[in-house]
């Protein structure tokens, strides 16, 4: 049994055998040429990810022709740091202009990315943007129409999706055991490191990083896209800030001078990390950029608690919640069938009597390396209706967001042929759908009322996604 999963699963990953299609991923280039890439936004994820990774894993194939960021620091440490030959920009219009991409990568802050992507495509740039596709619906209009007049490809990086247990409930959903699903319920824990940690910077902010709705659960409204293969119809949902922000006693300005790091559970010694030292600290005077704010500032103004009811094209209902305060990081996900009930897990701590470090456990997730071969698995139960109770066992893999982070840069800079027999590839359609649930989540808590997704842009729900 654990033998045939494994094989089932890594043969899909690796192998495949279905379709491709071929308006969601970029063109391979002829042998002997190399991809012409520019980059915005020389952050940790635009460094650390899309930088120097794909020097390394894909330089036969790719070369970088400009990097650019508003600090000009920063963008002179991230050339250092990738080991590019390339010149750097403070202004984008300018690169664009000299170096003439083919490919531009968008990895700044999330409320920014709507300028960058419809600009790159007007310059005849194919665009990889990270997710989220961008914060509003006014900007989600832009992206689609700049991308309908140009013609050219958008790719959204939803590396979720490629990781192995994902992939996994993908599979077993696509093979119908538990009937027609009809409900869903998705919660996920953000736990007091990793969860905090976007309340240190923009992502505190609404009008940087759209509210953690958009910028954490875009992720997951992704991925209850893809597994429920419907679009979203409407969504109602509840917020607040009662943790963090206003909500303390005291706040410093930021945990290098807190007079407070005694009783603060909170306290983040950035001077013990050398990468974020130079990255973000040693460029402070260019931008004022502080990467260790105080989590207590007043003018934080997103939520720290949802919870999101979406209603889908084809009739299936989603629970969704997202918690940022949790003893430890997890999730728990039940599709419901007509025929029985999917259910799995990950980390919650009734699995096992382990001791996670949460530091450590979010460092392996963000790690790009290779990771150590393990016997530790996550599991998947499929429980039939007056039946029995089948246990799947998925081999664990943490680092690089579960393994999924190298098989999506496989995807668009080895081989975009490669068979996509899941659909695992996310397009323009699959960046803004997921970005709606969270913008009319938002609105919806605003205003008190049920948003449908009609409301926000042009794009009409389909039952079947993509259709
Ligand atoms: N897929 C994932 O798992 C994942 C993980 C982390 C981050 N991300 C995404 O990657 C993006 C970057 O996140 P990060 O953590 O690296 O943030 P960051 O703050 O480290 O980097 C953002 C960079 O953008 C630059 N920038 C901001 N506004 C700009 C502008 N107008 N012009 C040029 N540069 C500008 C900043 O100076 C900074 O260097 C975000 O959209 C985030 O949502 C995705």
């Amino acid at each position: 049994m654990e033998r045939r999963t494994f094989i089932k699963t890594s043969g899909a990953l690796a192998a495949g055998g279905a379709m491709l299609n071929p308006s969601r991923v970029f063109a391979n280039k002829a042998a002997g040429t190399k991809k012409r890439i520019a980059l915005v936004g020389t952050g940790i994820r635009g460094t650390g990810f899309w930088g120097k990774p794909v020097v390394d894993n894909y330089g036969d194939l790719i070369e970088f022709v400009g990097l650019c960021d508003i600090n000009p620091g920063r963008v002179a440490y991230a050339k250092q740091f990738m080991g590019v030959n390339c010149n750097t920009y403070t202004d984008f219009d300018t690169m664009m202009k000299v170096t003439k991409p083919e490919l531009l990568i968008v990895t700044t802050v999330d409320a920014t990315h709507n300028e960058f992507i419809v600009k790159g495509l007007e310059y005849g740039a194919d665009v990889l943007t990270e997710k989220p596709l961008t914060t509003d619906e006014v900007k989600c209009q832009q992206i689609l129409d700049a991308q309908k007049k140009t013609g050219k490809n958008i790719k959204v990086g939803f590396n979720y999706r490629y990781g192995t247990l994902f992939t996994r409930l993908k599979e077993v959903l696509t093979e119908k055991r538990v009937g027609a699903i009809t409900s869903v319920d998705f919660h996920w824990y953000l736990n007091t490191y990793h969860g905090a940690d976007y309340f240190r910077r923009w992502h505190g902010l609404r009008n940087r990083s759209g509210s953690l709705l958009v910028h954490k659960a875009t992720h997951h409204f992704d991925l209850l896209n893809w597994w429920i293969d419907s679009d979203p119809v409407e969504v109602n949902a509840y917020g607040k800030l009662e943790h963090y922000g206003k909500n303390n006693a005291f706040r410093g300005n930021n945990c290098r001078n807190c007079p407070y790091t005694d009783k603060c559970k909170f306290f983040f010694d950035i001077t013990r990390d050398q990468q974020l030292m130079r990255l973000y600290v040693d460029n402070e005077k260019y931008d004022g950029y502080i990467r260790d704010n105080c989590l207590w500032r007043n003018e934080i103004d997103i939520f720290d608690k949802m919870a999101v009811q979406i209603k889908y094209a084809n009739d299936v209902q989603v629970s969704y919640s997202l918690t940022t305060y949790s003893p430890y990081e997890g999730l728990s996900i039940a599709f419901n069938g007509m025929k029985g009930r999917i259910d799995s897990w990950q980390d919650l701590p009734w699995r096992n009597q382990e001791k996670v470090s949460q530091a450590e456990r979010h460092a392996l997730e963000m790690n790009q390396g290779v990771e150590p071969e393990s016997s530790a698995y996550d599991e998947i139960i499929v429980s039939e209706n007056f039946g029995t109770s089948e246990l799947i066992k998925v081999p664990l893999v943490r680092s690089g967001h579960g393994g999924g982070d190298r098989r999506l840069q496989d995807q668009i800079f080895r081989n975009s042929d490669m068979p996509d027999p899941y659909k695992h590839a996310a397009g323009l359609r699959d960046g803004a759908m997921s970005i709606l649930i969270g913008i009319a989540a938002r609105k919806s808590i605003d205003d008190g009322r049920p948003v449908r997704i009609e409301e926000l842009t042009d794009l009409r729900p389909h039952a079947v996604r993509n259709q």
